[in-house]
């Protein structure tokens, strides 16, 4: 009986063994090389989310009508993280575990690259983050050290926060500001320090600085407290949803002063949350514009809206950069291997990218110009190119 049940194990154990190499085989074997595109394709942001990864697969349809990558087509998977931290950490976990990605790109939120980081960082998988310019996302906060395999294709905050400070002080030459901060958002935290200090370096004064939370509804209180300073500026760092409703309630209040914020503000939705007169006198900084008028750009920019129906945005923009250097990283690594590609990421210069040529630099981040953008009549104006 004994000696059977032995058997009987042998057997199994050999069944098993045999369709784990099988399997093994079939998965190396297989013709496609796998790209995970972790995006916020529902939740909050939404339409940040859809447009990097519609920005991403537009690249990969290009690539793959050129014969792919490596001989092998390239096979895009979709994983959403409902714009929250925790579920970035689920999408990237079920990405490398579950999809086996070679690698991944995606993500704008700095909350959310941050989770999904800890997790490719963990797994050792390569992830190229798109728009997420929170310098945690790179640079680990405990132990101050670079991250292995965490890169971007965006600039950081600190540069985005003094092109904002730079801008009030002196094109719009004025000194006392005012901050609104989202104290659930990594990225609305950082940039507004990276501007009070630039703006205070720069002679300006802060006459005050109040917090909201993200699905935050009603904003009068704390505007009012801040009309009572008259600021002569105030500094919106936080996303299109929250800001949308701040210029339209600070508008209905009287506070005619210009509002300024940050790449956040980049989503059609806006307009439609704040509305279009409300928006007047309002600026932000950010990645790309579309009246960018250089070939590379313009020929996106067309094909694009073959493809969509619309015009792009900066993260659609950011999202096929994006997929295209992890693509070329792959090319150049002549790999799939994790470690030969992120070898290969860290090496990434002069990359023709359509925000402009991409180099990433040792702390892992993009060195690239921002552009200003003002809202006028519900249409976003380009006002000036700022280089690093
Ligand atoms: N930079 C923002 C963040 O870190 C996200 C963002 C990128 C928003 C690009 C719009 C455009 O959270």
């Amino acid at each position: 009986m004994r000696l059977k049940n032995l058997k009987m194990f042998t057997v199994v154990m050999m069944i098993v063994m045999l369709a784990g190499a099988l399997a093994g085989c079939g998965s190396s074997a297989s013709k496609d090389i796998k790209l995970g595109l972790l995006n916020e394709m529902t939740g909050g942001n939404a339409t940040f989310g859809t447009s990097a990864a519609n920005g991403a697969k537009m690249a990969i349809k290009e690539a793959n009508a050129k014969g792919g990558v490596l001989g092998k087509q390239i096979q895009a998977v979709i994983a959403d993280n409902k714009s929250e931290p925790s579920e970035a950490a689920n999408a990237m976990t079920k990405l490398v575990t579950q999809d086996k990605v070679a690698a991944v790109t995606g993500v704008f939120a700095s909350s959310n690259a941050i989770a999904a980081s800890s997790v490719a960082e963990a797994s050792k998988v390569p992830f190229l983050a798109v728009g997420a310019t929170n310098p945690k996302v790179t640079v680990d906060e405990a132990s101050k050290k670079v991250k292995d395999y965490t890169f971007r294709v965006c600039f950081i905050d600190p540069f985005q926060g003094t092109v904002g400070a730079n801008f009030v002080l002196n094109t719009l030459k004025l000194q006392k500001a005012a901050i609104l901060i989202d104290n659930s958002s990594d990225y609305s935290k950082g940039l507004s320090a990276f501007f009070k200090d630039a703006f205070t370096k720069g002679g300006g004064s802060i006459l005050a600085e109040e917090a909201y939370l993200q699905k935050d509804q009603d904003f009068k209180t704390i505007l009012t407290k801040i009309k009572a300073l008259n600021p002569q500026i105030i500094y919106v760092p936080g996303y299109y949803e929250e800001v949308g409703k701040i210029v339209k309630q600070a508008r209905e209040l009287g506070i005619t002063v210009p509002i300024v914020g940050g790449d956040g503000w980049d989503s059609p939705k806006l307009v439609e949350v704040a509305s279009a007169s409300a928006l007047n006198n309002t600026y932000f900084t950010n990645h790309y514009s579309v009246e960018d008028t250089s070939p590379t750009s313009r020929s996106f920019v067309e094909a694009y809206k073959k493809e969509y129906g619309q015009v792009p945005d900066a993260l659609a923009v950011l999202g096929y950069d994006a997929a295209n250097i992890l693509i070329d990283a792959i090319k150049r690594a002549n790999s799939a291997e994790p470690n030969k590609i992120r070898e290969a990421l860290a090496a990434t210069k002069n990359y023709p990218a359509v925000t402009g040529s991409t180099t990433l630099n040792k702390t892992h981040d993009a060195v690239k110009s921002a552009v200003i953008i003002e809202m006028k009549n519900g249409k976003q104006v380009f006002k000036a190119t700022v280089k690093p």
